[in-house]
């Protein structure tokens, strides 16, 4: 007879998302009237923009003659992507990372989740709290995390590194040694940003006690900020000790069209295993490569005419962001973030927990968004808007919540 993996009996409820989606769901069936306006889950609203529909439709056209067809794509990525992101995102920036440690994937949110196969289960990892959930989740799936503390909502055998107000929502380095470090700047849920100083601690201290940074870009591009770094490269050490990991889902609009990557530098070794090998042979057997057209696609986001369009693209939704931003803190919310991140974390008022929060909002004016409890305990009390609705929604949702 079969057993099943057990870990997964582990993990409580469903999926955070998953979860927030089944109760707006059944709140719309029983009030089909309603308008709600979500802004819960961070997923893009404005269409692609036209240097990468034009590149879509290019390479859609290609795959349609014999002489331009392409089949599988090579597993780490085409030549002609990883060398327009290591050019733009990496050596524009005075990092040093070459094409070929850039491992092309259809996004950050799988990449976060497998990343953690290639370490050994006895592994102890840290986390910021609140944390984005797919970091512990897919820890627990692979049977690292060790027990469920119902009461807590903590397991046992993860470093928790809280990230309040008191610290501006920048963990502290951990009292207990990890191997490895959940890094996510600028942050989801909080919308907090480090200094390059502050990372520079987290490189230093990973290289010294011999620990491995898993660093989440995925925010990047709504950096405004001058001393905040787009990528943890810019940290000096930085290649023997993080991986990073990146989207094209929230700078380019990439959520439905699906496109990521990782970054694993050659000079990261445990002994003399380098861990690009082993992600390259990860990757190798379960992964048959993104799409052409969507490849295509993304190198568009780095032409003269996708940045242009892109920038705007991006100021629109930090409009909104600070529209949330100004507006919540006029009517007497305390709020963070929406600076340099499309996130505002705002503390719940009258002393509401995060989900009694969330459901004044969607009963009260239909407003969805995230309560902060289910991203880890730290977050309880707090609730997260994202800034990716449209102009109109993200108005209207402010002045409903001023109203209330
Ligand atoms: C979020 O809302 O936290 C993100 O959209 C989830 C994701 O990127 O997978």
């Amino acid at each position: 007879m079969y057993k099943l993996n057990e870990n997964y009996l582990k993990l409580p409820g469903s999926y955070l998302f998953s979860a927030i989606g089944k109760k707006v769901s059944a709140y719309s069936a029983a009030n089909p009237d309603k308008k709600i306006i979500r802004l819960g889950i961070g997923d893009v609203t404005q269409p692609l923009v036209p240097a990468i529909i034009q590149a879509l439709h290019g390479a859609v056209d290609e795959m349609g003659k014999a002489e331009t067809f392409r089949g599988y794509a090579p597993d780490l990525g085409y030549e002609f992507l990883r060398k327009a992101i290591a050019e733009n995102d990496y050596e524009a920036r005075g990092c040093e990372i070459a094409a070929d440690e850039i491992f092309i994937s259809d996004g950050a949110k799988c990449d976060s989740g497998n990343i953690q196969e290639i370490f050994s289960t006895d592994n102890r990892i840290a986390v910021c709290d609140p944390v984005y959930p797919v970091y512990v989740d897919s820890n627990v799936m692979a049977g690292r995390a060790g027990e469920y503390d119902k009461f807590r909502e903590t397991w046992s055998n993860v470093i928790y590194m809280p990230c309040t107000a008191a610290n501006g929502f920048a963990p502290e380095l951990p009292d207990e040694t990890p191997d490895l470090i959940y890094l996510c700047f600028p942050n989801n849920p909080t919308g907090a940003a480090v200094t390059r100083q502050q990372l520079q601690k987290w490189v230093d201290y990973a290289c010294r006690v011999g620990a491995v940074i898993i660093y989440d870009a995925a925010y990047e591009a709504y950096i405004s900020e001058p001393d905040i770094p787009h990528s943890i490269y810019e940290c000096k050490g930085a290649r023997n000790c993080a991986i990073e990991l990146r989207s094209f889902s929230k700078n380019a609009g990439f959520t439905g069209v699906r496109l990521g990557f990782t970054v694993v530098p050659r000079d990261l070794k445990c002994g003399d295993v380098a861990l690009h090998s082993l992600w390259a042979r990860r990757h190798g057997t379960k992964y048959n490569g993104a799409p052409y057209i969507v490849q295509r696609a993304g190198e568009a986001v780095y032409s003269q005419e996708g940045k242009a369009q892109l920038k705007e693209q991006v100021a629109y939704y930090m409009n909104n962001a600070s529209y949330i931003y100004h507006g919540l803190k006029e009517a007497g919310y305390t709020v963070s973030g929406g600076i340099n991140a499309p996130y505002i974390w705002l503390k719940t008022p009258d002393g509401l927990t995060s989900w009694e929060f969330f459901d004044r909002l969607l009963e009260n004016v239909n407003v969805v968004g995230t309560p902060g409890s289910g991203f880890g305990p730290s977050g309880e009390g707090y609730f997260r808007l994202t800034a990716f609705g449209s102009y109109e929604n993200t108005v209207e949702a402010v002045d409903r919540i001023r109203r209330m």
